[in-house]
């Protein structure tokens, strides 16, 4: 029987500790803004607009929102962008992804000022964390290096294998886990032999993006197992990229989905909004 993480208590007591120290800003006369914005209106990107506007509500950070229509021009955005970033009431920006296709989201990402980086993705926040100097961090490899520390999960020397390599999600955790001092294996759905390599894991990430792909033959006994997928199943119920039923029996920890790494990536949004004042 595994132990499982508790995102959902985990990002709860991370927004709380938040909420303290935004109360303390403000007794010292700091307020803390965020800009958010979304283009169109993707109704995925609408709840998760609504989840980042809520939990800033909750903690005391200032929202900003901006809901502009689809056919919003690259230069315009970027011109909405770059006013941002010179107004010093505001801390930090998010412009939600994905953006619609006449826009290139690199160009958008890298307009952001690094400063005001509070999703982590521009290249200097990466760059930053690949030679372990000071920037933000992608919030849901962030959120997993916390469900780990705050599970008693011990990470130094532990062998942990990534399964997938985003920008946002593989290739950050990646260097998370190597800062945290673990042996680090990045797969991907090109890798041979898979099973051989997820099954050499203390510690296995999967965020390969296909629902319930890992079955207990890619774990070994006694593996932590965080699964970032999410996906909706015909049935209408949340999935993960781990077959839950089948791999939980030989883990010894393991994260659900819902209610695993998800709640974690909004806490971490807010704890890189703290840091921007
Ligand atoms: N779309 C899905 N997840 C995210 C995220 O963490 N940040 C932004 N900006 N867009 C997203």
């Amino acid at each position: 029987m595994a132990v499982i993480i508790d995102g959902k208590k985990i990002s709860s007591e991370i927004k709380d500790e938040l909420k303290e120290l935004a109360a303390k800003y403000k007794s010292e006369g700091k307020e803390v803004t965020l800009a958010v914005i979304q283009v169109g209106n993707d109704p995925a990107s609408t709840v998760y607009v609504g989840n980042k506007k809520k939990a800033c509500e909750y903690i005391g950070i200032n929202s900003i929102s901006y809901e502009i229509p689809e056919e919003t021009t690259q230069e315009e955005l970027l011109k909405l962008v770059n006013d941002l970033n010179d107004r010093d009431d505001v801390n930090g920006i998010l412009v939600q992804l994905p953006l619609p296709s006449h826009i290139d989201e690199d160009v958008i990402i890298k307009s952001i000022s690094p400063k005001k980086d509070v999703d982590g993705f521009h290249p200097q926040s990466v760059g930053a964390l690949s030679i372990g100097q000071k920037g933000y961090v992608s919030c849901t490899p962030a959120g997993v290096i916390q469900l780990l520390k705050r599970s008693g999960i011990e990470i130094e020397g532990k062998e942990c294998v990534i399964l997938g390599r985003s920008n946002i999600v593989g290739k950050p955790m990646a260097l998370l886990m190597l800062r945290e001092n673990a042996t680090v294996t990045v797969c991907h759905s090109r890798t041979k032999n898979l099973k051989e390599v997820t099954s050499r894991a203390d510690i296995l990430i999967v965020a390969i993006g296909k629902p319930e792909y890992i079955t207990k033959e890619y774990v070994k006994d006694g593996a932590v197992v965080i699964d970032v997928g999410i996906h909706r199943k015909e049935n209408g119920k949340l999935c993960g990229d781990v077959l839950f039923e089948d791999v939980e029996p030989a883990a010894s920890a393991i994260t659900p989905v819902p209610g695993g790494v998800g709640p974690m990536t909004i806490a971490m949004l807010m704890n890189n909004c703290m840091q921007s004042v």
